[in-house]
């Protein structure tokens, strides 16, 4: 198959251009300097050119507190980007797949989310998301959205330049001690298995929203605390409470999602228990450092 990957550069793009080439796909690799998804000229030449059976789209405008400010921006790209692949993949009939958030979820369920569960984002960023995933799902026949939560790779987020394990790793060399959050529940997941899973959903032919993150809940705490005992820090470790950071931006504090739609596919492999998944990827990323 032809499959262009945009956002190919970043976190997740970067493990969706390894798998797809590992699998034999023609991988074309689109970067920031190839296409800007906001403006339909770009993203038609660089599509047309490319000529793919398959797109995903890992781009995205993904700084939270930025998006509160930088609206315009955050609709740009995060709802008409997705808009302009969709229609493109109306007129050159390709299979479209574009990622999004557990953040369009307000967390008031404290049990995990399903993608049949009404969405109430509570921040510009998860709206423009959430509004992106229509664009998606409602101007391509051939739409998939996949919700994810809390991702980490090999190559940190290029637009926050770090992801929570780079960040903790850092902390724990800098700081005296470190305080991490108990009181915010997610599934972080990693985007090796992300992208793995990706392509069996497109490979199912079934298109549709589908919620992919790894099995099990922890709070922000917990996932640090497994860092920490994995590799060995020894910087104390405090638990602290989102009460104690002020921030302008309202986030969800639970924000658990359940693979339903996935697991219901033919011959889908679970996805894998956050703390075996954490623990294989520091062993391999971060042991020999
Ligand atoms: N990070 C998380 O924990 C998390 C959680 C849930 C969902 N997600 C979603 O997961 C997806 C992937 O996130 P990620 O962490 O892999 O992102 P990332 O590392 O920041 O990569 C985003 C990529 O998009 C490119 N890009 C940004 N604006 C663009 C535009 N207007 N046109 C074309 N390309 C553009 C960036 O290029 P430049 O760097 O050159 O600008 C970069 O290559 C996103 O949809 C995000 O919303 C992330």
């Amino acid at each position: 198959m032809r499959i262009a990957i945009i956002g190919a550069d970043g976190q997740l793009g970067t493990d969706l251009v390894e798998q797809c080439t590992r699998e034999g796909h023609e991988v074309t690799s689109l970067t920031y300097n190839d296409i800007h998804i906001e403006d339909m000229d770009s993203v038609r030449a660089a599509l047309t050119a490319a000529k793919p059976d398959a797109v995903f789209n890992a781009a995205a405008y993904h700084n939270v507190p930025k998006c509160e400010t930088e609206v315009e921006l955050a609709f740009a790209v995060n709802a008409k980007g997705p808009l302009n692949i969709a229609r493109l993949s109306e007129q050159l009939g390709f299979a479209f797949v574009h990622y999004s958030t557990d953040y369009v979820f307000d967390g008031r369920k404290r049990a995990p989310y399903v993608e049949t569960d009404a969405p109430n984002p509570l921040n510009i960023y998860s709206t423009s998301k959430l509004a992106g995933e229509y664009c998606a799902l409602n101007y391509s026949s051939r739409g998939t959205v996949i919700r994810l939560s809390g991702i980490y790779g090999r190559i940190p987020s290029l637009m926050k330049g770090n992801n929570f394990v780079s960040i903790m790793v850092k902390l724990a060399a800098e700081k005296p001690e470190v305080r991490v959050v108990t009181d915010e529940i997610l599934s972080p997941t990693p985007t090796t298995e992300i992208a793995e899973k990706s392509l069996a959903i497109l490979r199912s032919g079934e298109t549709g929203l589908y919620h992919l993150v790894s099995e099990g809940e922890c709070s922000w705490f917990e996932f640090a605390r497994t860092i920490w005992d994995t590799l060995e820090l020894k910087t104390p470790l405090l638990e602290t409470s989102v009460k104690e950071f002020a921030s302008p931006v309202k986030r969800p504090f639970y924000s658990v999602l359940e693979n339903a739609h996935y697991n219901r596919l033919p011959n889908a492999q679970p996805m894998t228990h956050w703390k075996e998944a954490l623990v294989k990827f520091l062993n391999k990323n971060y042991r020999s450092l």
